[in-house]
């Protein structure tokens, strides 16, 4: 039912752990399963996100989720790093189950969230960036 990267990453996540003094910290959570995720970003003065770290209380498809979005966001822009989005996150794990397509959304928004502390922190607006939801259950995507 999960594919061999999603295996792979909730086996083996990436970049577990946390970052001191990180440039932004981001913690999103789902009242309906309980999970939360937590990112930490660190940037550099030409805002390219140098460092990532998470830590999640979660499913296993958060976990990995999780994983594969700090991986996407390694080495990237501030900018760049708003346009990855959970499909994008989807697709690099090579799909999860339906019912499970809610988890790779805690990760957009934990992505969302960390951008969101920085860009606060330095004063500076990060084009397209909305306040994220610290609970994003209420738009879930509706699962078929
Ligand atoms: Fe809650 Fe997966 S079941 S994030």
């Amino acid at each position: 039912m999960y594919t061999q990267k999603v295996m792979d990453h909730f086996s083996n996540p990436r970049n577990v752990g946390e970052i001191e003094n990180a440039s932004g910290v981001g913690t999103v959570g789902n009242a309906r399963c309980g999970d939360i995720m937590r990112m930490y970003i660190d940037v550099d003065e030409n805002q390219v996100i140098k460092d990532v770290k998470f830590k999640t209380f979660g499913c296993g498809a958060a976990v990995a989720t999780s994983s594969m979005a700090t991986e996407l966001v390694k080495g990237k822009t501030v900018t760049e790093a708003l346009q990855i989005t959970n499909k994008a996150v989807l697709e690099a794990l090579d799909g999860l189950p339906p019912v499970k397509v809610h988890c790779s959304l805690l990760a957009e928004e934990a992505i969302h969230a960390a951008l969101w502390d920085y860009a606060e922190k330095h004063n500076i607006i990060i084009e397209g960036l909305k306040e994220p939801k610290k609970d994003i259950h209420e738009d879930e995507i509706t699962e078929e």
